[in-house]
């Protein structure tokens, strides 16, 4: 999953409804929640961009909308019982007003097809994340009574000509997709089969909108994909772009400009992409490198492709040419066949790499999945609930002696907004992608300054500008 700012992105939050009540003045209203990953939110973004030309504007309050859209997450079973709960909760709108469209969006949408309007009997519309154009449509036939299904996933889509309009925009950080679907098939992931084939987005069109939104003012941009270090585009003029040549050109829109990337995969991270870091100073150091386990048997049976070594040695490597580089990963704990040995190597590998972040989960068997085909989902649920606390007890130990190794440093932070807890405070983060909260002092919203680094917890740095 995906840090995005102040909030963490995860099935387990509440899904987020937009803050700002887009072309108030329009006659027809949706309301839209997100779940899932960044792809996911930056996709809602999309549908309000395609919603928006059909004379639809965006509210907050669910209550004034004809029309109520969920944007789904399948990558776990909580996930999906969350959207479960919030099509219960919609229910009673429909009660009070009976000509309100509910719509399924997302990967849940994909996975579940028409037995969405079997089992809820409550949505009217079910759309893929490869169909979105076709929601006006859709809704039209909904109006007319009949039920609007579209679940075809594509080879080609990007939505790269369309300009999604930013919900909940902090308007200085934004994500920009740059590729779609997966041609992974770790053996525990629904995402190949809610969000199909691999494709590139043209390059063009993504520094177009890179450079749209640095000339709206804003400062950060996060360049999204399953596996980023798979991008390729092959130009009209046969030039063909690797992701090092098109983080390379999103940097050089204006020094000004920060670039974020998520996710890499360890098989597939190349010294190319680090090198290409290491040269541009506005390329944050900073790599989301998902290891799911530290044990190479386990590893293997994920369909991961690489072992603990390679996984080690990457890490090594990252090191090497950017000394000061932030590390965060994902863990799945529990996976099939999970052995107390396995455990305890997934436990030395994060005391061994110290990351900065990490999103760690218990292993949920999604159906259809390799693993759901081929494992027994044999490690119990205690159990794997106590090496779960045991993963995040290691990885908590390792995050604070990272931070406070930071005390008394001083990085640069691009200010973001005002700090939850307190609002005198301003918070912002490093190049590291460490969160960073300091008393405002003159500094405003977007503005880079120099913070030298006080305290910490586990989780947070504490500083003052110098
Ligand atoms: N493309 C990214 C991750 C996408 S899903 C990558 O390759 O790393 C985000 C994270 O959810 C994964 O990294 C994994 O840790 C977790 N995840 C995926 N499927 C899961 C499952 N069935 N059970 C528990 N966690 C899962
Ligand atoms: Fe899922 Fe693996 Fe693709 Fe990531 S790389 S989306 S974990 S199949
Ligand atoms: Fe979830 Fe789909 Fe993203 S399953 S994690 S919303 S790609």
């Amino acid at each position: 999953m995906l840090d995005l700012g102040n909030k963490t992105i995860d099935e387990s939050q509440q899904g987020m409804a937009l803050k700002s009540d887009l072309n108030a003045a329009a006659l027809k209203k949706f309301y839209i929640e997100s779940y899932g990953c960044a792809m996911n939110f930056n996709d809602s973004e999309i549908v309000a961009s395609i919603l928006h030309e059909k004379g639809y504007g965006a509210t907050s309050n669910m209550e004034e909308a004809q029309l109520v859209l969920i944007n789904t997450c399948s990558i776990r079973d909580k996930a999906e019982q969350t959207v479960r709960h919030r099509l219960m909760h919609f229910k009673g709108l429909k009660k009070r007003n009976r000509q309100l469209l509910v719509g399924v969006l997302g990967c849940m949408a994909e996975r579940l097809k028409e037995k969405l309007l079997e089992e809820e009997k409550l949505v009217d519309i079910v759309v893929g994340p490869d169909a979105y154009r076709a929601l006006p449509a859709l809704i039209e036939e909904a109006e007319s009574g009949q039920k609007g299904v579209n679940v075809l996933l594509s080879r080609e889509e990007t939505y790269g000509d369309i300009n999604p309009i930013r919900l909940d925009a902090n308007g200085i950080s934004s994500f920009v997709s740059i590729m779609r679907g997966c041609n992974n098939m770790c053996s525990f992931c629904v995402v190949p089969f809610t969000r199909g084939r691999e494709r590139s987005r043209d390059a063009d069109s993504i520094i177009r909108e890179a450079s749209e939104l640095f000339d709206m003012g804003y400062r950060e941009v996060t360049l999204l994909g399953q596996n980023v270090d798979s991008y390729r585009y092959e130009h009209s003029n046969g030039e063909v772009i690797s992701f090092a040549n098109l983080l390379e050109k999103v940097a050089s829109i204006n020094p000004l400009l920060r670039v974020r990337f998520s996710t890499s995969h360890p098989k597939d991270i190349t010294d190319d992409v680090l090198f290409t870091m290491a040269k541009h100073q506005n390329i944050c150091n900073s790599i989301h490198l998902p290891i799911q386990s530290g044990s190479t048997a386990v590893l293997q049976r994920m369909n991961r492709t690489y072992t603990r070594e390679w996984y080690m040695h990457k890490v090594a490597r990252i090191k090497e040419i950017l000394p000061d580089c932030g590390l965060s990963t994902d863990i799945i704990v529990g996976f099939c066949g999970e052995t107390e040995e396995d455990h305890q190597e997934t436990l030395e590998v994060l005391e061994a790499c110290r990351f900065d972040l990490a999103y760690m989960y218990l292993y949920s068997e999604r159906p259809g999945t390799l693993a759901a085909r081929r494992y027994e989902d044999d490690v119990p649920n205690e159990i794997k609930s106590r090496r779960l606390d045991e993963v995040i007890a290691v990885f908590r130990k390792g995050s604070q002696l990272s931070n406070e190794s930071d005390i008394g440093k001083t990085f640069e932070i691009l200010v973001e907004g005002p700090s939850k807890k307190d609002e005198s405070n301003f918070n912002g983060r490093n190049q590291q992608n460490k969160m960073v909260i300091f008393p405002r002092g003159n500094s405003s919203v977007g503005d880079y300054i120099q913070v030298k680094i006080t305290g910490c917890t586990s989780g947070t740095l504490f500083g003052e500008i110098v």
